[in-house]
């Protein structure tokens, strides 16, 4: 019996040691193999995405710089924490699946709050307000006014945003062609692949401003207090919420976001937010 207990004993001894030398090979293994764990606040890193399109919030510049006015305050913003920024670009319905899975640490894209990302992200408190507009060719303009003035034409948007949403609300039947950045979209009005584009106010008024295009106006379509601009985090990680919150506080209080405002768009944009 008492053989039989030794010779039980040391079966399960070489057992157990074979199979924890197996665990920790393994553990090594995925060690080896998986991405190296980013924690934000070790690192002092902030790893902010964005989609790259989007003037002037977010969008790569003439010389091939990704630049804009989120850039800049998320950068004057967590400057006044101690972190340092590093920008990630991604489609505009990828970014929500980015900060879900670790890819980033916030989003931050001239990305409005509303009830149904609310159930996927948490987001600060609002750094920006504005409405949606249409652009459509001034040989067009005295025909349509609204939005709804528009139900039997073909109309263009940014997938996934507000405004492809609103849009397809307002007029469930539409024929709205949806494009992976603004100006695509341009150029498709252009191009008389579509009659109106539907975006952000601001957005539309930068593309008009910059291309100096006298074939296209612009046209409102909800009031510019519908919607709030704000930095989405990962649900739940209330760490990073205060840290975002307590960042903007610190740059609407210290100048920096005056003054990234005016040199963005010729005012103080927070204005819009105090309201
Ligand atoms: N504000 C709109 C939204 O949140 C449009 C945002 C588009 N942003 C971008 N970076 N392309 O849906």
């Amino acid at each position: 019996m008492r053989k039989f207990f030794k010779a039980l004993t040391f079966m399960s001894v070489a057992l157990f040691s074979l199979s924890s030398a197996f665990a920790a090979d393994s553990a090594a293994q995925e060690a080896a193999s998986s991405p190296i764990v980013h924690d934000a606040f070790k690192d002092k890193v902030l790893y902010v995405g964005c989609e790259s399109a989007f003037a002037p919030f977010t969008y790569i510049n003439d010389k091939g710089e990704l630049v804009g006015f989120d850039l800049d305050l998320i950068r004057a913003m967590a400057a006044t924490e101690g972190f340092k920024v590093e920008v990630r670009a991604f489609p505009f319905d990828g970014l929500i699946p980015a900060l879900m899975t670790g890819s980033i640490d916030l989003i931050i894209s001239g990305f409005t709050i509303s009830p149904e990302r609310a159930k996927r992200v948490d987001f600060s408190d609002p750094y920006y307000r504005c409405g949606l507009t249409f652009l459509i060719k001034t040989v067009n303009a005295d025909k349509f006014n609204t939005l709804e003035d528009l139900k039997n034409e073909v109309l263009c948007s940014q997938i996934g945003t507000t405004g492809a949403l609103y849009t397809t609300k307002v007029l469930p039947n539409v024929k709205l062609r949806q494009f992976n950045s603004p100006p695509e979209s341009y150029l498709e009005l252009q191009n008389d692949g579509c009659v109106a584009v539907i975006n952000d106010r601001p957005v539309n008024d930068f593309f008009l401003a910059t291309s100096k295009t006298k074939e296209i106006v612009s046209k409102p379509i909800t009031t510019d207090t519908s919607e709030y601009y704000g930095i989405a985090v990962r649900k739940g990680d209330t760490r990073m919420l205060n840290l975002i919150n307590k960042a903007l506080k610190n740059t609407l209080e210290n100048g920096d976001f005056k003054r990234i405002s005016e040199q963005w768009f010729g005012y103080d944009v927070s204005a819009g937010i105090r309201q």
